[in-house]
């Protein structure tokens, strides 16, 4: 055999063994996911096992917020672990009619599951059950919204931190005190449920809620109505912030008063980021803050399963931990 016959016959030999590898690994392939809304799956070379990719739209209610950006960071993160998830963002900057338009943009664009932290509870409800109907599944986090058409919902208890932070203010004052409850946004379930499970946590005590103003989550929004309270109220022994940007803005209001009341006042706030809530608790500007957890990474782990045909529970409640000075090195004390 002379060098251009043995070349030859390697060749075929190669090709024949390649067509035989093809077919082995075409037979071998999965079946399409339920999660995969009926779209052919990208195939990888041919030749090599067909790897399925998946793409999954996460609509956050805003990324001003810091609590937010984290959750962002945290999903992003987890995703990054997984080579075969394309992440698409999208930004609704507070806005619920731009969030339900996005939420039908990424049903037309016929993604493979939708990640949703709901502005508000209603107006998220009917696009959420749009996408279900789509057969597009979709995980909720921490908002909640109406009914239980939705796929998954992954949050932190609410109503058991807020009676966890009533419970704290009990034994904060001896059960008797005036105090100032800085409220979330009320179209939105976490506020609802703090403020409920607070009242739980304080009953039967003496303690009154001089105020009680909707701050819509935000910095500004709680120092500007602190600002007035500490106007009309001489004696206010606590505030109770439903995030630690609430507490902190209320903080800041009685420190700008220029009396001093902010050391006389005790602030608690909820979320515990180790850049905002836990460093105010260090730095002794708030008493107490709760983890409220970002559910990041949970929701990865969920939309994997879900997109892999696996079962997953309908309900995920996280844990939180109670942050203090006494607490707080330790990395929080959990409830
Ligand atoms: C951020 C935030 C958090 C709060 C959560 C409740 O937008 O306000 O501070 O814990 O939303 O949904």
């Amino acid at each position: 055999m002379n060098t251009i016959t043995r070349t030859r016959l390697f060749a075929f030999v190669a090709a024949c063994v390649g067509i035989v590898l093809a077919g082995c690994n075409n037979n071998n392939s999965a079946p399409a996911s339920p999660g995969q809304n009926g779209k052919a799956a990208p195939t990888a070379d041919a030749g090599t096992k067909a790897a399925k990719t998946y793409t999954i739209g996460m609509s956050q209610s805003n990324l001003g917020e810091p609590w937010r950006q984290q959750m962002k960071t945290d999903l992003a993160e987890a995703a990054a672990k997984h080579p075969e998830i394309t992440m698409v963002w999208k930004d609704a900057q507070n806005n619920s009619e731009t969030q339900q338009s996005q939420m039908r943009e990424f049903i037309q664009q016929k993604v493979d599951l939708i990640i949703i932290s709901p502005n508000e509870s209603r107006p998220l409800t009917r696009p959420v059950e749009e996408a279900m109907d789509a057969k597009i599944p979709v995980i909720v986090l921490d908002r909640k919204i109406e009914g239980d058409k939705y796929t998954c919902f992954i949050g932190g208890d609410n109503v058991k931190i807020g009676r966890e932070a009533g419970k704290f203010m009990v034994k904060l004052l001896n059960g008797k005190g005036d105090i100032v409850e800085l409220k979330g946004k009320g179209t939105t379930t976490p506020a609802q449920e703090r403020h409920a499970g607070f009242m739980e946590g304080i009953k039967g005590s003496q303690i009154k809620i001089l105020a009680d103003p909707d701050c819509q989550w935000l910095e500004p929004n709680a120092n500007r109505e602190m600002n007035s309270i500490l106007s009309r109220f001489a004696k206010i022994d606590a505030v109770y912030g439903h995030n630690d940007p609430s507490a902190y803005g209320a903080y800041e209001a009685a420190r700008q008063e220029g009396k001093g009341r902010e050391k006389q006042i005790k602030f608690i706030g909820i979320d515990a980021l180790p850049t905002e809530g836990v460093t105010f608790v260090k730095q002794g500007k708030l008493t107490a803050t709760f983890q409220y957890p970002t559910c990041g990474e949970e929701a990865i782990d969920t939309a994997l399963k879900i997109l892999k045909g696996e079962k997953v529970d309908k309900n995920v409640t996280l844990g939180t931990k109670l942050f203090t000075k006494e607490t707080v090195d330790q990395g929080g004390q959990p409830l």
